[in-house]
């Protein structure tokens, strides 16, 4: 599978893997910040979304991540910092246990290394049923309040419409595919104890889908990994509190590179 992508700015690659149900959109709060900071921006659309096309009923988040290291292999990137947030974390995590000769480092965001559990899957499979009836808008009635922080959603209107439009943006389709990927993707927790990169954890403080307790857990299994908790964020952190998320980005990387 060829991924979609674009790039900016020049120097210490960063590979940034997007959220479901978004596409590398989602980065835009980050290009200008981060590509001054003498960083070079990879931002590829994960399978089905942006304009990379959906590949089958089931986007498996291993083939991604093999999507993400044939882009690497392509751009002819031997070595690059690694980051996704949620979605995109999974990714990160399959990929570092495919190709970890690719990664300087992870930045993992809102995410877990946990599979899902029965309870989770379950849930998932009840949503698939009301996409098949309502396409995106059930994803923005059942799942997107729960994404958003409660000040964003107290505070930033804007922010939630922009947001809802993205999950407009994307097909039923994909996102279907994208939620039974997630729903079989591999537990990957037994592989925090052999990452012996530098590692970042970004949570929102108002995370409640991945909360910021689960940054705590996987950074401990990490020696030396830094974790960083965002006031005023919930799920989406790069895009509620944009400003303190590059902050952090970037002085992991000036530590790092
Ligand atoms: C995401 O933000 O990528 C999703 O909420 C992840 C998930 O549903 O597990």
């Amino acid at each position: 599978m060829t991924l979609a992508f674009e790039e900016h700015g020049i120097g210490v690659p960063l590979v940034l893997l997007h959220a479901f149900p978004l596409s590398r959109g989602m980065w835009e709060p980050q290009i200008d910040e981060l590509s001054s900071a003498s960083i070079r921006l990879i931002l590829p659309d994960l399978t089905g979304f942006g304009e990379t096309p959906l590949a089958g009923s089931v986007s498996v988040i291993e083939k991604m991540a093999e999507g993400v290291a044939g882009l690497l292999d392509r751009l002819q990137v031997t070595k690059a910092f690694i980051g996704g947030l949620s979605m995109g974390g999974y990714v990160t995590f399959d990929l570092f246990r495919l190709r970890p000769d690719l990664f300087s480092g992870l930045i993992l965001c809102d995410t877990t290394s946990s599979a899902d559990t029965d309870e989770k899957r379950s849930g998932r499979y009840k949503l698939i049923d009301k996409i098949e009836e309502k396409g995106q808008e059930a994803l923005i009635e059942m799942m997107l309040p729960a994404l958003l922080g409660e000040t964003t959603k107290r505070h930033n209107a804007g922010l939630v419409s922009a947001v809802a439009e993205m999950f407009r943006h994307t097909l039923p389709a994909a996102s279907i595919a994208a939620m039974r990927g997630m729903a079989d993707r591999l537990d990957n927790t037994a592989l925090l104890s052999a990452i012996k990169k530098p590692t970042l954890f970004i949570f929102g403080k108002e995370d409640v889908l991945t909360p910021p307790e689960l940054g705590v857990s996987m950074s401990e299994k990490i020696s030396g990994s830094q974790l960083c908790l965002i006031d005023g964020a919930g799920h989406y952190s790069n895009l509620e509190q944009p400003g303190r998320f590059n902050e952090a980005v970037i002085s992991f990387l000036d530590a790092h590179r």
